[in-house]
């Protein structure tokens, strides 16, 4: 740690109360430096690099650095180029070694937020990486935190965690909350066209993370302190987990009264007003909408209050898998005259949606190991996931291989379950091949052949 003569020292060699990083951010000449490169971190990084900014990335895994050097991504949704023309730029500096993280002027926490068995927020990659900028934090340094959290978080777990270095946020150095939107596979925005919410608890913060951001994004939208920004994030999540639970609500009430909810929706959202359009699927996945509604039943239980919705739009979406399962159980007997047990089934898609690798949380998974509870015998295809890896729910599961898509290999199987749509698969292989197929996201709405299709 520091010593109070040092810092003294330090901060009265820089005149200016914001430490001169303001005129740095404006020249982007100040180093910007993202601290965990994964499916959030690395498409910044990015971006930050694009604006002209030098960067800084720091990783916990060595591989990653690796392969960045390298010039190769090890995210499907990031192109090999892109890392390339990071690594030709020559402002790039990337690292595991902390002592390095002096080198920036500003820092941003991308690292995960998971919950924990119990199902509460897990805030220890979050609080073990503030300790180590702790460790490192110079007077004059803009911290940023994007990962998702709940309100509070900053002002109770974060900036503690960085005061440990004996600097004060706000006076020594700067803090801000700036919650990441990224939208891995969708093609229609980018890191820098997605406008970005900034808060923070001082105005100077602010200014510099206006300008941070205002100098790598299209838009930006400052809000008048961090647990506001926290809050905007959860509720852009809630909003979707919940809206999704009520079309799979939708989904099983219609589907009994023998109507389709997919007309259901094209039609009602021709409504120029008033209706946003969610899509029924298999389940809820991927690292934020499943997990972060929960960051907020667990705080508000601090003010002695439920979430009501959101406890019941998780209910909802964690049960659909058990609808998949069901509606596969009647296609069997009702066009193979076959139970679950001894039955060739194919799930097809293993990534949480449509063209991504990212199989956290994947319904899918969920899927796998109920259908073979059931004594069936599973196999998967995704052309994104050749090898299913090491997950803590699904452990069992780890080293399976996706089969090969072509007529030879489909006719083995009874039944094939649709559980993700990618993009450029040729589903007319799969109804002229596979006997049954139960279509959880209505992909296959314009082919026919020799399959029974059946909705879920
Ligand atoms: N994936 C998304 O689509 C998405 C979208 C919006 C927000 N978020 C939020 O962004 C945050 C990060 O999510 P992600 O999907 O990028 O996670 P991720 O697991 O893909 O990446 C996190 C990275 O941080 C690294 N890491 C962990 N601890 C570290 C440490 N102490 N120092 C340095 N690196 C460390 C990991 O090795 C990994 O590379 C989460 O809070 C998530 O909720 C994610």
């Amino acid at each position: 740690m520091r010593s109070p003569h040092d810092i003294a020292e330090a901060g009265n060699s820089l005149k200016s109360p914001d430490f001169g990083l303001a005129e740095k951010l404006k020249s982007k000449t100040a180093r910007v430096g993202v601290i965990g490169l994964g499916y959030v971190g690395l498409p910044l990084l990015i971006a930050l690099d694009r604006a002209g900014f030098p960067t800084f990335g720091f990783e916990i895994d060595q591989s990653k650095i690796d392969a960045l050097f390298r010039g190769e991504s090890y995210i499907r949704t990031v192109k090999h180029e892109a890392v390339q023309q990071l690594i030709a730029g020559q402002r790039f500096v990337g690292t595991t070694d902390e002592k390095r993280l002096v080198e920036a002027d500003v820092l941003i926490m991308c690292v995960p937020t998971p919950l924990n068995r119990y199902r509460e927020p897990d805030l220890s990659y979050v609080v073990s990486t503030a300790e180590m900028i702790g460790r490192n934090l110079r007077p004059g340094q803009l911290i940023c935190f994007e990962s998702t959290t709940y309100p509070g978080s900053s002002a109770e777990d974060v900036i503690p965690a960085l005061e440990t270095s004996g600097l004060k946020a706000s006076e020594d150095f700067f803090f801000v909350y700036s919650p990441e939107r990224e939208d891995p596979g969708n093609i229609a925005f980018e890191t820098a066209t997605i406008p970005k919410v900034v808060g923070a608890d001082d105005d100077i913060s602010r200014e510099l993370g206006v300008l941070l951001y205002g100098n790598t994004v299209e838009q930006v939208v400052p809000v008048s302190n961090t647990k506001t920004a926290e809050a905007v994030k959860l509720t852009e999540n809630i909003y979707r987990a919940v809206n999704i639970a009520l079309v799979n609500e939708l989904k099983i009430i219609y589907d009994r009264m023998g109507l389709d909810i997919w007309e259901v929706i094209d039609a009602a959202k021709t409504k120029p007003f008033g209706f946003t359009a969610f899509y029924p699927g298999p389940g809820l996945g991927g690292h934020c909408i499943p997990v972060d509604p929960f960051y907020l039943t667990w705080k508000a239980r601090e003010f002695g209050l439920h979430t009501r919705f959101i406890e019941l739009s998780g209910e909802i979406n964690r049960s659909m898998p058990h609808f998949v399962v069901a509606r596969a159980v009647e296609a069997l007997s009702r066009h193979r005259k076959q139970s679950l047990a001894g039955a060739n089934i194919l799930l097809i898609g293993l990534a949480y949606k449509k063209n991504v690798d990212d199989i956290r949380e994947s319904p899918s998974l969920e899927l796998f190991e109920m259908l073979e509870h059931g004594g069936a015998i599973v196999e998967f295809h995704d052309s994104y996931m050749p090898t299913i890896p090491s997950t803590r729910e699904h452990a069992r599961l780890a080293g399976r291989k996706s089969v090969e898509w072509d007529a030879e290999t489909l006719k083995r199987f009874d039944l094939a379950i649709l559980a993700t749509d990618h993009d450029g698969m040729d589903w007319q292989l799969l109804v002229d091949n596979v006997p049954v197929i139960v279509d959880t996201r209505n992909a296959l709405a314009s082919y026919s052949g020799n399959a029974e299709i059946l909705k879920a």
